[in-house]
């Protein structure tokens, strides 16, 4: 509080001196325009990543796409509520040529500069506002090849059509966004490819497939909430299976014809491991289940939202335990800052070995022992999951030392209260976002022990819990 005010008084010192003394302002510095959104959500480990001074509630992305050239066509309706007035707000958008942008109905005037695409309002939008911005644009989309662990993610492009898995940020590859997870909203998909692919984004079919032209046509809604990395528009051959899990959840799996023989194991898993976390955490929170194994061989699944993707591989039980579990922690409980990410990591991972002890292989207390005793020069104990790190989001110690924490929290306050309490936050915090904050508070509020100490030691210190 004290240095805060002596730097109020140098500021107000600096105010008040006359221009051309040592603090007049820099030429260079544009002055803010006023009542322009920001440029990011407000991430500061990513802080180009989502937009300020609105909020979306619903994406309808009209999207068309030519495998042969490469190229997508889109029509983006953005309806979205103002947080403060705005002359000019920004939505995530990378490479691609956009062609108009309207506002209200109204020709709105627009602006490019890495991936912010910046849109003028031809009036400005008042305070609290809902507006409506339509984007039409089209390119070839490229998916972002990252230099950390990431690898390549966003829209990539494959033999028949494309794989398409944004985490953290590539929604910007193939749609205008506001692209972080602080901001859920509902979307709308009408993606039409050539007659013989099949087109899978989230959520269910809200109309038949319609074929004309030599064109085919797809209706796909997620009429919940959904991060925009979690949204898909994956194309190409697939054979189907759909039926529903044996607890009457609607069950969609798809496979790329090269892995027809994983298709009827995928969606026998996907039911019975669906229906089982809904014992475990709760109501399974979207309205139906499923999975897509493509032929990309991405090595990796992503847990979009409905229809996790698993990238040219058939996938056994434990990865579909681990991004099913996402379906709950992730998607419906979501992070507001991607340092948080231990709350999805950590938990899907929890989630292997609980499936592994609920299948009477390994019990959770076997594997959290067998990580336990790495040395303690292992460079998972020098990363502390409850802060993961902008540059090597995706660390090991995000997923091991995250679930291990977990279960050094069940080791302390017992099984009942442990299962107890999971089951609480993520039924309580349904299509919410939530915190490492709010976990810790309600862990010790439904143990009646103060955890401070566990948890610091298990998510934020560098180096082996005593
Ligand atoms: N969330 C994924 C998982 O652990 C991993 C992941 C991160 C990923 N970024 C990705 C997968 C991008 C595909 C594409 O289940
Ligand atoms: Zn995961």
């Amino acid at each position: 509080m004290r240095s805060l005010a002596v730097v109020t008084v140098l500021l107000s010192a600096l105010a008040c001196s006359p221009s051309g003394g040592s603090a007049a302002p820099t030429p260079a510095a544009r002055p803010p325009v006023q009542d322009a959104g920001a440029p990011g959500i407000g991430d500061r480990d990513f802080p180009l990543d989502g937009n300020g001074g609105y909020d979306v509630a619903h994406y309808g992305l009209k999207l068309g796409y030519d495998p042969g050239r490469r190229f997508l066509t889109g029509t983006a309706t953005v309806q979205a509520s103002a947080k403060q007035a705005l002359s000019r707000f920004n939505l995530d958008l990378a490479g691609l040529t956009v062609d108009q942008v309207s506002v209200d109905g109204a020709k709105a005037t627009f602006d490019r500069k890495g991936d912010e695409l910046t849109i003028v309002p031809a009036a400005p939008i008042a305070d609290g506002a809902r507006f409506t911005t339509v984007i039409t644009y089209s390119g070839r989309p490229q998916p972002v090849k990252d230099s950390s662990n990431l690898g390549t993610y966003g829209f990539i492009p494959t033999q028949d059509g494309a794989f398409v898995t944004c985490e953290p940020n590539g929604a910007k590859t193939w749609f205008p966004a506001n692209d972080h997870p602080a901001d859920k909203a509902r979307f709308d998909f009408e993606i039409t490819v050539p007659k013989g692919l099949v087109a899978l984004a989230n959520g269910e079919m809200s109309r038949p497939a319609a074929t004309s032209g030599g064109k085919t046509t797809y209706h796909w809604r997620e009429r919940h909430p959904m991060a925009t990395y979690l949204a898909t528009m994956t194309l190409g051959k697939f054979e189907l299976r759909q039926g529903r899990t044996p607890a009457g959840i609607p069950n969609l799996a798809a496979a790329d014809p090269r892995f027809r023989s994983a298709l009827d194991r995928l969606h026998t898993n996907t039911g019975k491991i669906t229906d089982y976390w809904a014992t475990v955490f709760g109501p399974y929170p979207f309205s139906s289940t499923g999975g897509v194994v493509d032929d990309f061989p991405a090595g990796y699944a992503l847990e979009n939202q409905t229809k996790p993707m698993y990238g040219g591989f058939d996938p056994d039980e434990s990865i579909v335990a681990h991004e099913l579990a996402h379906q709950w922690f992730g998607n419906s409980l979501t992070i507001k800052r991607w340092r948080d990410l231990w709350l999805n990591e950590g938990f899907a991972t929890y989630a292997e070995w609980l499936w592994s002890e609920h299948s009477g292989r390994s019990t959770a207390e076997t594997i959290f022992a067998g990580f336990r005793a790495r040395p303690a020069s292992d460079p998972m104990w020098a990363y502390p999951p409850g802060k993961a790190r902008p540059g090597d989001l995706f660390n090991e110690s995000v997923y091991t030392r995250g679930g291990m924490t977990l279960h050094a929290l069940r080791k302390a306050v017992g099984d009942q209260v442990f299962f107890k309490l999971v089951k609480e936050w993520a039924t309580t915090n349904r299509h919410r976002h939530v915190s490492t904050e709010q976990f810790v508070a309600l862990a010790e509020k439904r143990s009646g022990k103060q955890l401070d100490s566990l948890f610091d030691a298990w998510l934020f210190q560098p180096r082996r819990p005593a």
